[in-house]
């Protein structure tokens, strides 16, 4: 905004409240870290030190992974100092068109552990807009009988900036006849009115030459100027007369084409074709939604319309009589929503690994619900189905985190398909369900277990030396090397050295041994104990 732009330095902060203790204490913080900045700034520009506003020091940088999770990408975070950068064009108009308030949300990521803040960089407008008619001239008819103060809608101009950047005030080029009054449509938006001032003479003057100026607030102001024609006409012919200078009207965004929106009504005192009206748009930029039948008056939809796209329309019609005498009214119509949008569920972000030793608790992704319509139609409640170790916990409006919520375990269930509905309050409820498919990972929680606590085996004596004699086995039901099993004798009641030249176990199989011919006289039963790992 005008004023504020020379101490906008590159961006302004209002720094978290004690945040080292937040990072000690709190896994991640609930109010969002907030920016402003003005729009267009070039790509790199630093936003803000990230890592520094979350408490996070330089040396953490590299393991904790800063990086932030959106939908467009905005913003960067450099890896060396955790700045916020612009990595995108940023223009206020594009992204966020009339709205008073510009702001981009999204979430910072970091890693080990895993955290999320919510991040909120508003959009400061700057002028880069100027106004802009559609016309560069029009021509006004006007008869020599219209009284002092009679008024005459002029085609506005339109602004893509807001606030005070936004058009502000129209001006008349200085003359006797006609001064200017700015009014305002319900939507804020600025028109012309042009009003006569003292009457008109067609034989002493046939035209007038005026030039209207569009200004808008900025500093400077940027400005676009249009000409105006008005021609006197003879004074045995009488304006066309709407029954209402302004006419307003609600309509469901779910009307098919072709439904009448209203009709208008004009009436004209002359008789013969100067009392023929015929209607038409003033304006052309408005109205590709909707068709005039120029002879009764009935507008009708041409398109479907859309609350979230638009929400109202200001469209100024004109009657025009066989004389070319005109009249002027606005017809505002007001797009009423209709629950016609699903809302959505989106994941944000989702943890790479979830261990089966999970703490209770722990984040393993963070979601965000849609909804594009307004009011009821767009409050959304979020549910996790069926049981599931898992809960969902509000992190902020239409954001949840997903946290376990009991004990994992991989040789139990290796994987859970999560579905999260969410539901709107609109008469009838729309929702939509999304599935992610979460893999738990292996940990070496499982010790092997042999499938016998003790073997008794019988050899013959005079065996050959080298037979194989007996076979252990324990299973793990770990995954991968924290599965494997290898076999080992730890000890026996024979001597260690006497113990190795009887049997041996094959430390990958299991396999036991003779190691040499046994004779039932000198040797008659021994015992081995077998370790595994
Ligand atoms: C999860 O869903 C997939 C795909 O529908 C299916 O193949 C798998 O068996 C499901 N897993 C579980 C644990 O239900």
């Amino acid at each position: 905004m005008g004023s504020g732009a020379g101490d906008w330095g590159w961006a302004e902060r209002r720094p978290v409240l004690f945040p080292f203790l937040l990072s000690l204490f709190c896994p991640a913080l609930s109010e969002p870290l907030r920016y402003r900045i003005p729009e267009e700034m070039p790509e790199g520009s630093v936003v803000g030190n990230l890592a520094k506003d979350l408490g996070l020091s330089v040396r953490e940088l590299p393991t904790r992974k800063l990086r932030v999770s959106s939908e467009k990408p905005y913003f960067t975070v450099s890896a060396e100092r955790g700045d916020l950068l612009v990595s995108g064009r940023l223009d206020r108009e594009q992204i966020c068109g009339k709205k008073p308030v510009c702001a981009l949300e999204f979430e910072a990521v970091a890693e080990k552990p895993l955290n999320f803040y919510h991040v909120n960089v508003e959009i400061e407008d700057i002028n880069d807009h100027p106004p802009k008619f559609m016309q560069n001239s029009f021509e006004l008819q006007i008869s020599e009988s219209t009284k002092p103060e009679a008024r005459f809608i002029l085609g506005s101009a339109h602004d893509a900036d807001i606030g005070t950047n936004s058009l502000q005030n129209y001006q008349l080029s200085p003359n006797d006849h006609f001064l200017l009054v700015n009014k305002e449509k319900l939507d804020g938006s600025k028109y012309p009115e042009l009003v006569l001032k003292m009457p008109l003479d067609r034989e002493e003057q046939k035209s007038y030459h005026l030039t209207l100026t569009a200004l808008d607030g900025g500093d400077p102001p940027l400005s676009s100027t249009v000409q105006i024609q008005v021609l006197v006409t003879d004074a045995n012919d009488n304006p066309p007369v709407f029954s209402q200078e302004l006419y307003r009207v609600g309509l469901p965004e779910n009307v098919f084409p072709g439904t009448t929106v209203l009709r208008v009504m004009a009436t004209d005192q002359d008789e013969g074709v100067n009392a023929e009206i015929t209607f038409s748009f003033t304006e052309a930029g408005q109205t590709t939604q909707f068709d005039l039948n120029s002879t009764t008056g009935e507008i009708t939809t041409r398109n479907t319309l859309d609350f979230e796209e638009v929400k109202e329309y200001s469209i100024v019609l004109e009657a025009r009589d066989g004389g070319g005498m005109i009249a002027q009214c606005t017809v505002e119509i007001q797009v009423l929503d209709v629950n016609d949008n699903i809302p959505e569920v989106i994941f944000q972000s989702l943890t790479d690994v979830i261990m089966e030793d999970t703490r209770l608790g722990t984040y393993i992704a963070l979601l965000k619900v849609r909804d594009k319509d307004s009011g009821d139609n767009g409050e959304v409640t979020c549910k996790l189905e069926g049981e599931v170790p898992f809960k969902l916990l509000t992190y902020s409006k239409n954001t949840y985190k997903l946290v376990t919520d009991g004990v994992l375990d991989r040789e139990q269930t290796p994987e859970y398909n999560v579905t999260i509905t969410a539901t709107d309050r609109g008469k009838p409820p729309l929702s939509s369900s999304t599935t992610i498919t979460l893999h738990v990972t292996d940990v070496n929680d499982n010790a092997p277990v042999f499938q016998q606590s003790a073997y008794l085996v019988h050899v013959p004596e005079n065996n050959p030396p080298g037979a194989s004699i007996a076979q252990v086995s324990a299973s793990d039901p770990d995954l991968g090397p924290n599965g494997q099993v290898s076999y080992s004798i730890v000890a026996s009641d024979l001597e260690a050295r006497a113990l190795s030249s009887y049997v041996s176990v094959s430390a990958h199989s299991g396999v036991v041994f003779a190691q040499r011919a046994f004779d039932h006289e000198q040797l008659r039963a021994f015992e081995l104990t077998l370790q595994f790992w």
